[in-house]
């Protein structure tokens, strides 16, 4: 039968009409209904491993809006506490973490199927999801990319530069490679185990791929995503793979082929036009319109959505931000960016 949902028919490379849409952090405290929740949940953690109103949360959107994707709504840093580390949100500053610098302190973590154990909650959230969404909604998975992971693993919290991941990398190479590779590996076993559940699609988040340059890109940006990319497919065939090297420049050129990825998501540090000549001849692309204008509106929200809409349409392509909508975002403005893609 050929596919009817729209998200998955862009996967698979067509060009459509209408460019399918969803948001990076739809779900979430822009919107009045996500903050109720959550204040029902606790914190944030607690909402994550909350199967019921994890699902509750992945919903709010799809009904509010009709996105034509709903992303499961969990966090990239719930695989290292998996592993073992000590996971905490500090309310107003972000994730905490305990920090992996040293042999010993790898040697503690754990690996293979323990994951499960702290993860099975999750796993709960995409099956009920799948009862829930309508028919057309199609389900995304997602992970951290190791490299974008082991920033807040090395660094005990989120970082501007990376520096003490960089600076691991430099000094202690081997560590270093065994943490990506440790990553790779639970990668691999926790999206294997969305998809059984019932997730459609994965997408891998690098959101600090672009501090990567040079042969490094390649090797923790690029490889591991290729790494699992090719064992998902081989574990699940048929299911798509989208890749997101944020800030990649020039490293998005190619990044479908390297990986095996069926999308590549792009920030808005390149433009449209820049995406349709150099990115989109690879495959599907997702993205890119600037967050800010969930905060700002009026017509140059309008303008540049159908910037963005008409610069890519010659191609497979696939609505979103360029990043995550942000607490300030007004939902209204929301609305007006869904009603510009679909209406014109
Ligand atoms: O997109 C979605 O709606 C699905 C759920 C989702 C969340 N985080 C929920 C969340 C996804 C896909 C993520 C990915 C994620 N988490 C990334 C990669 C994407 C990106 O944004 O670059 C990263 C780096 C993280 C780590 C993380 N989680 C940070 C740095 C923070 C704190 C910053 C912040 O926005 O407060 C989080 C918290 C977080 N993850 C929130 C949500 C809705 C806010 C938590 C709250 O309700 O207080």
């Amino acid at each position: 039968m050929a596919e009817t949902k729209t998200i998955l028919r862009a996967l698979a490379g067509e060009t459509l009409p209408t460019p399918p849409i969803w948001m990076m952090r739809q779900a979430g405290r822009y919107l009045p209904e996500y903050r109720a929740t959550r204040a029902q949940a606790g914190d944030f953690l607690s909402l994550c491993y909350n199967s019921e109103l994890a699902a509750e949360v992945t919903l709010q959107p799809i009904r509010r809006y009709g996105f034509d994707a709903a992303i499961l709504f969990a966090d990239i840093l719930l695989l290292p506490q998996a592993l073992g580390a000590d996971l905490w949100f500090v309310t107003g500053e972000g994730p905490r973490l305990s920090t992996i610098t040293t042999q010993v302190e790898f040697d503690k973590l754990g690996s293979g199927e323990m994951i499960h154990d702290t993860l099975n909650p999750i796993y709960e959230t995409v099956r009920i999801l799948r009862r829930e969404l309508p028919e057309e909604t199609t389900l995304i998975g997602f992970a951290g990319a190791p490299w974008t992971v082991a920033t807040y693993m090395i660094a005990g919290r989120g970082t501007p530069d990376q520096g003490p991941a960089h600076a691991l990398k430099d000094e202690n190479r081997a560590l270093f490679e065994a943490i990506i590779e440790r990553l790779t590996e639970s990668t691999i076993d926790y999206l294997s185990a969305q998809i059984d559940a019932g997730a459609e699609v994965v997408k891998i988040f690098d959101s600090w791929a672009g501090s990567l340059k040079g042969d490094d890109f390649d090797r923790y940006a690029k490889y591991p995503a290729k790494v699992i990319t090719e064992e998902i497919k081989r574990r699940h065939p048929g299911i798509p793979v989208i890749a997101f090297p944020r800030q990649a420049g020039d490293g998005y050129i190619g990044f479908h082929a390297a990986t095996g990825a069926d999308c590549v998501a792009v920030d808005d540090s390149v433009t449209p036009e820049w995406v349709a000549e150099h990115v989109q001849p690879g495959g599907c692309v997702q993205g890119n319109l600037a967050s800010k204008h969930m905060v700002t509106g009026g017509q140059a929200l309008v303008d540049e959505t159908r910037h963005v809409v008409e610069a890519l349409k010659n191609g497979p392509h696939i609505f979103n931000l360029g990043h995550g909508i942000t607490p300030d975002a007004d939902p209204e403005n929301v609305q007006l960016m869904i009603d510009t893609v679909r209406g014109g």
